[in-house]
Parts: structure tokens; C-alpha cells; sequence
């Protein structure tokens, strides 16, 4: 049997990787997308796939790498977009345009871009799955002015996408993860930027989330096990959604040693 090519954006690092770990571990072969030539090159000769460099907000360069990975590994079956910015949370007074600009072009435009690519090619040949890394911050309020909008964007473009193309029997979901242990994050722990515990603690879990819980939740919705699946959000979350709104009542409760 022919090996099913599978292609991640963002792929040199973080959930991008543990997207690809996963998918290759169950016997995908990898297009590992990144503009991070060096950590791409890493993850793909660890899991014998291919690195292609790539910056996902240019249009020509998306274009130029999608036909590069068919013409050279075959069809893609499935993709995870993951390739994205975090953002400092200052004011909107402090918030250059640029950087909101920078974010929006990679999350929104980037995330836009890939799915058509790549979807477009599904779509002819009447096969394929896509899952977007949105986020937690995409459904609610935080201060973090434009990477919250972006990702509200990639739920929304998700939902869109979903419709347009199920009569093909193209499927495209979402996956929002809480607060996860990347590089990225971890980066802006070490800024002083996020406080772990601050993280942790509204979270019904009382923990962050390791990348590879996100990764098996992405390779469920790409399977066939998922095959009635398509336009939804799924949060892989640790419980943030549900705990956060105890926060007004003195916060999540311990148990009780003798009532569980
Ligand atoms: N870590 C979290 O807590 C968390 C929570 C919710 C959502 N997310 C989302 O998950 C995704 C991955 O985040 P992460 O924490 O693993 O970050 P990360 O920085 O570890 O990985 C992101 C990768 O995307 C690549 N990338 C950035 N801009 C690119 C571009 N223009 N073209 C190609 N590649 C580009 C980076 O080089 C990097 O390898 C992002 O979309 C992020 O918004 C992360």
C-alpha cells in the first residue's frame, strides 16, 4: 500500500512538530513546512520526511512549495496548518501595526493561503483533511489585539471552508489548544511575559498541555475515524473554557479528601 503524504505548516517547532511526530508514527510520510530551514531539516531527518522551506504569508512562495511537495512526494492527503505568531499583550496605544500586521499575515492570510493551496488540489481529486491550529484565545477575550482576531479568524475560515468544500468530501476542522509547553511559550515565560502557574491554575486540569496531546487529537481529526467530522472547533484544552469562569467565585476548589 502507498503511504499517505501528510504536510505541516510551522512543522520545525513546538505543535507543528509534535503534529508531525505523530502523523509519522502512524505511518504518513511528512512534508515538514517551515520558514525555519534548519529546525525543519531537524524534524524531517528525524522522522525520515521532507523539509521545504517556506514563508506562509507570500502567496507565490505557498504555491511554489505545494506543487514542489506533490511533484515530489505525491498527493497530499492531509495537512495541519500550525505555522503562527504569539504576541506580546501590551495596550492598543502600544501595539505597532506592524506587528499586528505581521500577525494577521501569517495567522489569517498565511493560514488562508495554505488551506487554498493545498485544498484546492483536494478538492480535484475529491479527498482530503486539513485541521487549523486556532486557539483559546480565538474564542474569548484576552489582551492580545491581534492575535485573538486572528484567531477567531482561523475558527471562522475553518467554518467557511468546511461548507465549501464537504460536497467534494473535503473535511476541515479546527483545533483550539490552551496553553501549551512549547518553545514559544516557553519563551515568553522566560520574558517574564506568562506565568506558569498563572497559566496552570484556572484550568480545570491544573496543568499545561504537553504538544503531543495536541498532536493525537489533530491525527484523530485527519483519520477515518473521523469521517462524519467537519467545521468544528474542537478545544484540547486541559479544561481552560470551563475553569476560567470560576475565577469570580474565589477560583477552581481542591477536593475534599473523603468526597472526591
Ligand atoms: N503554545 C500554545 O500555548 C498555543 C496555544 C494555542 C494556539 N497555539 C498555536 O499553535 C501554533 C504553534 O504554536 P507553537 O506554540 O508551537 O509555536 P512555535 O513558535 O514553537 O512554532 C511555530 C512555528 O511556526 C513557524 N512560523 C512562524 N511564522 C512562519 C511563517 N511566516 N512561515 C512559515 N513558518 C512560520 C516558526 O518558525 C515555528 O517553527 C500557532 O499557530 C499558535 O498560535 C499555541
Amino acid at each position: 500500500m502507498t503511504r499517505r503524504v501528510a504536510a505541516v505548516t510551522g512543522g520545525a517547532s513546538g505543535i507543528g512538530e509534535a503534529c508531525a511526530r505523530e502523523l509519522a508514527r502512524q505511518g504518513h510520510v511528512l512534508a515538514v513546512l517551515d520558514r525555519n530551514r534548519e529546525g525543519a531539516e531537524r524534524v524531517a531527518g528525524d522522522i525520515g520526511g521532507r523539509a521545504y522551506t517556506v514563508d506562509v504569508g507570500d502567496e507565490a512562495d505557498v504555491e511554489r512549495v505545494v506543487a514542489a511537495i506533490e511533484t515530489e512526494l505525491g498527493p497530499v492527503a492531509a495537512l495541519v496548518n500550525s505555522a503562527g505568531l504569539l504576541q506580546v499583550p501590551v495596550r492598543p496605544a502600544e501595539l505597532a501595526m506592524a506587528t499586528f500586521d505581521e500577525v494577521v499575515r501569517v495567522n489569517q492570510r498565511g493560514l488562508y493561503l495554505c488551506c487554498v493551496a493545498f485544498g484546492h488540489r483536494m478538492v480535484s481529486r475529491r479527498e482530503g483533511a486539513i485541521v487549523n491550529i486556532a486557539s483559546i484565545a480565538g474564542m474569548g477575550s484576552m489582551p492580545l489585539h491581534a492575535y485573538c482576531p486572528s484567531k477567531a479568524a482561523a475558527i471562522s475560515i475553518t467554518e467557511c471552508l468546511a461548507a465549501e468544500w464537504g460536497p467534494a468530501g473535503v473535511r476541515i476542522n479546527a483545533v483550539s489548544p490552551g496553553y501549551t509547553l512549547t518553545p514559544a511559550v516557553q519563551a515568553a515565560i522566560d520574558r517574564g511575559q506568562r506565568d506558569p502557574s498563572d497559566l496552570a491554575r484556572v484550568a480545570a486540569l491544573q496543568r499545561m498541555i504537553d504538544p503531543a496531546e495536541i498532536a493525537t487529537a489533530v491525527a484523530f481529526l485527519l483519520s477515518p475515524a473521523a469521517s462524519a467530522i467537519t467545521g468544528i472547533n474542537l478545544p484540547v484544552d486541559a479544561g481552560f473554557l470551563c475553569g476560567v469562569t470560576w475565577t469570580q467565585y474565589g477560583g477552581l476548589r481542591q477536593p475534599l479528601s473523603n468526597m472526591g
